[in-house]
């Protein structure tokens, strides 16, 4: 936390604090706004936070610092969506009080209003989030955070702050935070997954108000570079038969240097995890992925949204009112490679709501360098999906005018997808930022398919039906409106499809 705020300091004298009038429903169009990602119109959001849906919408709470576009005191901010693509900015959800900040946390619909919340047949709407004292952090007690609820009864518009808070004191921890709960339905309980510093704490609760801690995960298993945040633990079936997911963010410690999520797959009884593998797994294999959680009260879809960022330099990124744009939403499932499960993410369906006129090619030779922008017609906001029988070396190459570009690859020789966003445009912002970042081919066949997905300032890379997955972001000088296929062999394509995708502003 402390080196976050040093870097929310250094960006904010290098950022002037004062932001910019917004229009009503319109943000500033500046030239880094993503077209269909969720970004808040403006000022600073980092981490999703109580997502969950009801009555036909989407609920999407964010980690928000209204006043500045650097990371400050958190409130929720708070956005609907009828389709995950379009999304309405509402009033700020919760806001700081004397117990402290409003850290990340989860919602959920109480149904049989086990919290007695609901009045007059009403169903509650409950949050549960970390408080983040900064009076009692500055004291140097090292305990400083616990879990909080706040209710609403009108489906979101507003928020009371439950008078017992907090319902979880900190037992003496000083990372305690980002609790995630679910109804778990064969023990007939509330399940919490908290994060706590350099493992997984599992609680569960009659009522969410008072709650018995079960078990604890993970101390010697996963990544632990840095510490561990907003967790997520969540069933998929598969073949018909149940596994648990558990996600666990970890900054820093990624695979491409500082924050990422890593997953683990295995069993849940309502009291403990154990997990079916030892090796230390990533929802997402870029650098801008983070704090990704699950939508609650989707049935058996789960879906998925990261803060398309990284703490590396997210106060530093070259925005100009706002800060930090969310991933696409991504619906998570299991697949099965050889004799081993893994979590996918690919795009959810809801994006063909939004997407324009494809132009298709199929039966394509590579072989060298071919450029495919005329026949594309690109203005730089687009989704391009490839299939080939036989994968081998290339590069999908995203170039503007300046000669700024992006380059996403397979390399055979070591098996890996790539990100090369050295030569994007603006990177001296942060010494880490321009490099390249590598994912483990986790497919086995020799086809392939590759889905893009590319937005002014990013680029989200699903390979092998979203068993390899990159998202990286990228701050051109000017919009990428060339694209360009590179491969030394002859690489033969078997379908290429360039669909454009239309801006959520209009
Ligand atoms: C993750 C995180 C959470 C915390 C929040 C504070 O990005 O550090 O652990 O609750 O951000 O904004």
């Amino acid at each position: 936390m402390k080196v976050k705020i040093v870097i929310a300091l250094i960006g904010f004298l290098i950022i002037t604090g004062n932001l910019s009038a917004q229009t009503a429903d319109r943000p500033e169009n500046d030239k880094y706004r993503p077209q269909f990602h969720f970004t808040p119109k403006k000022a600073w959001m980092n981490d999703p936070n109580g997502m969950v849906y009801l009555n036909g919408k989407y609920h999407l709470f964010f980690q928000h610092n209204p006043d500045s576009t650097v990371w400050g005191p958190m409130h929720w901010g708070h956005a609907i969506s009828t389709d995950l693509m379009h999304w309405e900015e509402q009033p700020i959800a919760l806001y700081p009080d004397s117990l402290g900040t409003i850290f990340s946390g989860s919602a959920v619909v109480d149904i049989n209003n086990t919290s007695g919340f609901g009045t007059e047949g009403r169903v509650p709407l409950v949050a549960i989030f970390t408080h983040h004292n900064h009076d009692l952090e500055k004291k140097g007690s090292g305990v400083y955070q616990y879990q909080s609820l706040a209710y609403s009864l009108d489906e979101g518009k507003t928020w009371t702050k439950y008078k017992g808070n907090p319902v979880l004191p900190n037992p003496g921890i000083k990372d305690f935070r980002d609790p995630k709960v679910m109804w778990h339905e064969a023990g007939k309980k509330w399940v919490m997954t908290l994060a706590t510093m350099d493992r997984i704490t599992f609680y569960s609760s009659p009522d969410l108000k008072t709650w018995s801690k079960e078990s604890e995960f993970g101390k010697d298993q996963g990544g632990h570079g840095g510490v561990w945040e907003c967790p997520d633990l969540f069933s998929l079936k598969l073949n018909g038969r149940t596994h648990w997911v558990l996600l666990v963010s970890i900054n820093p410690g990624g695979p491409g240097g500082g924050s990422a999520t890593q997953y683990f797959i295995g069993q849940f009884d309502g009291k403990s995890f154990k997990p079916d593998h030892q090796d230390t797994r990533w929802i997402d294999y870029g650098t801008d992925n983070y704090a990704g959680i699950t939508w609650s009260n989707t049935g058996n879809r789960k879906i998925f949204i990261g803060w398309m960022n990284n703490w590396q330099y997210a106060n530093l990124v070259p925005t100009d009112s706002w800060r930090s744009a969310m991933t696409i939403p991504r619906e998570l499932k299991l697949k099965q490679v050889d004799n081993e499960i893994f979590v996918s993410s690919e795009p959810v369906k809801e994006l063909e709501k939004i997407t324009l006129k494809p132009v298709s090619l199929t039966n394509i030779k590579v072989r060298g360098s071919e450029d495919f922008s005329s026949r594309f017609n690109t203005n730089g906001v687009f989704k391009l999906r490839l299939n080939s029988d036989n994968l081998q070396s290339f590069a999908i190459v995203l170039a503007n005018d300046l000669g700024e570009k992006v380059r996403i690859g397979y390399d055979e020789s070591s098996n890996r997808y790539y990100i090369d966003r050295t030569k994007a445009g603006k990177n001296s912002f942060e010494k880490g930022f321009a490099k390249v970042h590598y994912a483990p081919r986790i497919g086995k066949s020799r086809s392939t398919n590759i889905t893009l997905l590319v937005d002014a300032a990013s680029v989200e890379l699903f390979a092998d039906n979203g068993l390899t997955v990159m998202t990286d972001i990228f701050f051109p000088n000017k919009t990428m409106n060339k694209v360009r296929l590179d491969a030394d062999a002859s690489f033969y394509i078997k379908s290429l499809t360039f669909v454009p995708i239309d801006s959520i502003w209009n």
